[in-house]
């Protein structure tokens, strides 16, 4: 490892304007943490929040704490998520999860979209993403059929082949806006515009991607998104999701699943159902409380760091990473599998070595006495590095390629055994 890299981590962290952040969160100075991609730190204001909300909320104000604190922190979250993905306060309905809020979406886009039979969406995206597709399709529009756009290299997706492929027939086009494993971004504003040509709806999955890079889903007339808050947006281990429908399209689209609390007067208990007209009508159920009041002490940190100062630093910090993962690991057998471009890419970079698994967990746990350094694995052989710029240091990616660096040389990663964690 060079020198001049150690140097300049040690001042690019001596010049961030961010780096105070990093005290808001718990940390282990012995874990370099490269996972904020899939679950996020824990804040320390969660910890007091959140043991407030058990002893007090819970313990002593029991019931009266729904008309206190619980029934409207739903809509509080919302208002704070709204200002991070670039819409209005009353287009964001948190609750439920991602799989569930991307489940009525399209079941309701299915059932506007009369007299169109085809669904869109990528090699590259979620896997469960287009098992809630086929579900629909397999269940309850059994005449529609889901084509997926190829990627060439596993990386990238050609906005030519989306372009090709939507055609006046095409109900619904859903994408993530950052893909889970190469990190490669698309121009939510082009692909907007390509489906809105061919009056297809499009639905955002923004869970890589929210707190992570700016989102206008307002400025680039975004029909609907969803998103999970445990990632970027360090709401805590399956933290509730959210979802985002346009204001003039809520009109228009129906909740699949009728319940209580998308009911215009829940706590009149009519037997007969009168949906919200607002974004509540996509709501279902009791708001998740316990899971849910975590959520907001991260989004304030988010909100006071300023998303455009995050993706400033994140790519900084991705561009330093690329840059020695070049010069360092290419000669050791990896390869790259993220986008190359600022601008086609998220905050996660993925690098592939053929015996990626055993680096990773050689990685988590060192059998000698260097840093732990928790990335995470996605199959064939992909180890993600997330950076998470509100407590990842520039030290903390060079220590990680050094570290990458000399278990290969030392041939660490061969004791041990190919056997695969249940949570890569
Ligand atoms: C891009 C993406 N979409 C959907 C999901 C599924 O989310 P949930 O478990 O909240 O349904 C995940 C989970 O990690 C994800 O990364």
């Amino acid at each position: 490892m060079k020198k001049q890299n150690f140097e300049k981590a040690i001042e690019s962290d001596r010049n961030d304007k961010l780096a105070h952040f990093k005290d808001r969160f718990v940390n282990d100075d012995n874990v370099i943490y490269l996972d904020g991609n899939s679950l996020g730190k824990l804040p320390k204001k969660t910890i007091e929040k959140t043991s407030n909300l058990i002893q007090n909320q819970w313990g002593n104000r029991l019931i009266r704490s729904w008309n206190e604190n619980w029934i409207n922190l739903s809509s509080n979250i919302a208002k704070k998520i709204a200002k991070i993905v670039g819409a209005q306060p009353d287009e964001i309905f948190v609750g439920d999860t991602t799989s569930i809020n991307l489940y009525k979406l399209i079941y309701a886009s299915l059932e506007t979209q009369k007299g169109k039979n085809k669904i869109i969406s990528d090699t590259l995206n979620f896997p469960a993403d287009i098992y809630v597709i086929e579900g629909i399709i397999k269940n309850h529009f059994k005449n529609h059929y889901l084509e997926l756009i190829k990627s060439t290299n596993e990386i990238t997706i050609d906005k030519n082949s989306v372009r090709q492929s939507l055609d006046l027939n095409t109900a619904l086009l859903t994408l993530s806006l950052v893909t889970y494993k190469s990190s490669f971004m698309y121009n939510m504003k082009e692909i907007n515009s390509i489906a809105h040509k061919n009056n297809s709806f499009v639905i955002w999955d923004l869970s890589h991607a929210a707190g992570a890079v700016p989102i206008e889903l307002n400025k680039t007339n975004a029909d609907m998104a969803v998103g999970c808050t445990y990632k970027y947006l360090n709401g805590g281990p399956g933290s509730p999701a959210f979802l985002y429908i346009k204001k003039d399209l809520q009109s228009r689209l129906n909740n699949p699943i009728w319940s209580w609390f998308s009911h215009q007067k829940p706590f009149e208990f009519d037997l007969n159902y009168y949906p919200d007209d607002g974004i509540q009508k996509f709501a279902i159920s009791t708001p998740t409380i316990l899971s849910m009041a975590p959520i907001e002490p991260g989004l304030d940190i988010i909100l006071e760091a300023g998303i455009e100062n995050l993706r400033e630093k994140s790519l900084a910090q991705s561009r330093f990473l690329l840059d020695l993962v070049k010069s360092e690991l290419l000669p050791l057998g990896f390869k790259i599998a993220s986008p190359d471009l600022d601008v086609n890419r998220g905050s996660h970079i993925s690098i592939q070595h053929e015996d990626g698994y055993r680096i990773n967990i050689a990685m988590i746990s060192p059998l000698n006495k260097s840093k732990i350094i928790i990335p995470d694995f996605r199959p064939p052989n992909n180890i993600r590095l997330g950076i998470s710029p509100l407590y990842n240091t520039f030290l903390d990616l060079y220590e990680t390629v050094a570290r990458i660096k000399s278990i290969m040389q030392n041939k660490e990663y061969e004791n041990y055994n190919l056997e695969k964690l249940v949570v890569p």
